[in-house]
């Protein structure tokens, strides 16, 4: 089993360090799992000049599955869009198909208080949102800037689904409710949109095929408020790439911090990209403060949803619920009456908890 492992800018390197501890505790006791480390955003453009290098891509397509770190910072900002190390993310995901984005937004019992919501609102949530990922605004054409007639400037983007590509990730999305609680949310914005309106017809069309799972459908901005008025509510979210990106992040602050949520990117074939759902936060790197726990959970996403070994998946998601309840907190997730520890030192509780 081979990982390609892409740890990136800012934080990337400390979280994929202390992840990479745990790939070699489980090494160690006789999983088969091979390394190769390659650069990728603004370390593949600082080494070749590209975001995401040839000889980086080529890894991660002879790779069983991918574990990254995070992008992008302040030093790149200026740099032509093509040239940033967010294309080399966006790059890898398309060249892969990773089309369907996995962001569990799971609190843990000793997390309950360090969510942003009273504890009562969030206690026990589970909640999966599932985002399109190869698709939307993001990588729609035509986009571009260009001079209008009366010569001011103009950037444009495109918001554009294909039947086919709303098809499979609701093929996907009914697939996972099903193993669930079997209720389907799927977010939109019908009331404005024509790519919504196409959206929610096609999700509707393929909810027949799944007639165990309960389909419903919300429009975007309310999702938004009823994800931070009563979260549990949900099972799975199903959305597309634009709104994913925002809903999220804003799922993240229920289970205490952005920095315990993990996501698994998969392709048809269950092929993954691994990675937390945050950023390469420029603002805590080289502090020995980033919380390395939704890279670590990536990790177990990768052995739950690559390799199908469930049970070394769970081994590393008990060894985080001991690790939490032992008290030990990154600042993140740091209140009263816990123990305020580092990027390295949570490492380390995690692996002598493995
Ligand atoms: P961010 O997620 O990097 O940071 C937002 C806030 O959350 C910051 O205060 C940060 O310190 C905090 N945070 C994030 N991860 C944390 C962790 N593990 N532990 C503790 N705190 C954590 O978002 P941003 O500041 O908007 O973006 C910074 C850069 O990251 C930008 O260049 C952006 O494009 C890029 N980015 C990359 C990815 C990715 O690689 N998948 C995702 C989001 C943003
Ligand atoms: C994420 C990030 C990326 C996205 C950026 C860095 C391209 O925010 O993975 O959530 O928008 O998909
Ligand atoms: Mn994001």
């Amino acid at each position: 089993m081979k990982i390609a492992v892409l740890p990136g800018d800012g934080i990337g390197p400390e979280i994929v360090g202390q992840a990479l501890r745990v790939v070699d505790r489980l090494r160690s006791d006789g999983l088969d799992l091979e390394i190769e480390q390659a650069p990728i955003g603004g370390a593949g453009y600082d080494e070749q000049g590209d975001p995401l290098p040839a000889a980086t891509l080529d890894l991660a397509k002879s790779a069983d599955a991918v574990l990254l770190g995070a992008v992008g910072g302040p030093r790149y900002d200026q740099l032509p869009r093509q040239a940033r190390p967010e294309q080399g993310l966006l790059r890898i995901r398309k060249e892969l198909g990773l089309f369907a984005n996995l962001r569990p937004a799971l609190v843990y019992k000793e997390l309950s208080r360090a969510s942003s919501l009273r504890a009562e609102l969030v206690e026990d949530l589970d909640l999966m949102i599932l985002r399109e990922l190869t698709g939307d605004i993001y990588f729609g054409q035509p986009r571009g800037q260009r001079k209008t007639d009366s010569g001011e400037r103009e950037g444009f983007d495109t918001m554009r689904y294909s039947e086919s590509e709303i098809r499979r990730i609701a093929h996907v999305a009914f697939g996972i409710a099903g193993k669930r609680n079997r209720k389907l949310c799927s977010v939109d914005k019908a009331n404005v949109l024509d790519t919504s309106i196409l959206w929610r017809e096609v999700v509707t069309e393929v909810g027949k095929e799944y007639p165990d799972v309960e389909l419903t459908h919300m429009y975007v901005d309310n999702a938004a408020m009823q994800l931070v008025r009563a979260p549990k509510q949900f099972d799975v979210m199903l959305t597309g790439n634009m709104f994913g990106d925002i809903l999220s992040d804003e799922a993240s602050m229920l289970t205490g911090s952005i920095g315990m949520l993990p996501s698994a990117s998969l392709d048809a074939n269950k092929k993954g990209l691994y990675e937390p759902i945050h950023g390469s936060a420029p603002d805590i790197v080289g502090k020995n403060q980033a919380n390395p726990l939704a890279t670590i959970l990536s990790v177990a996403m990768m052995l739950r949803y690559t390799f199908a070994m469930d049970e070394a998946a769970q081994r590393v998601e008990n060894a985080v619920r001991t690790v939490l309840g032992q008290g030990l907190r990154t600042p993140d997730i740091f209140e009263a009456g816990t123990t305020r520890i580092g990027t390295t030192q949570m490492g380390d509780a995690v692996v002598a908890a493995l």
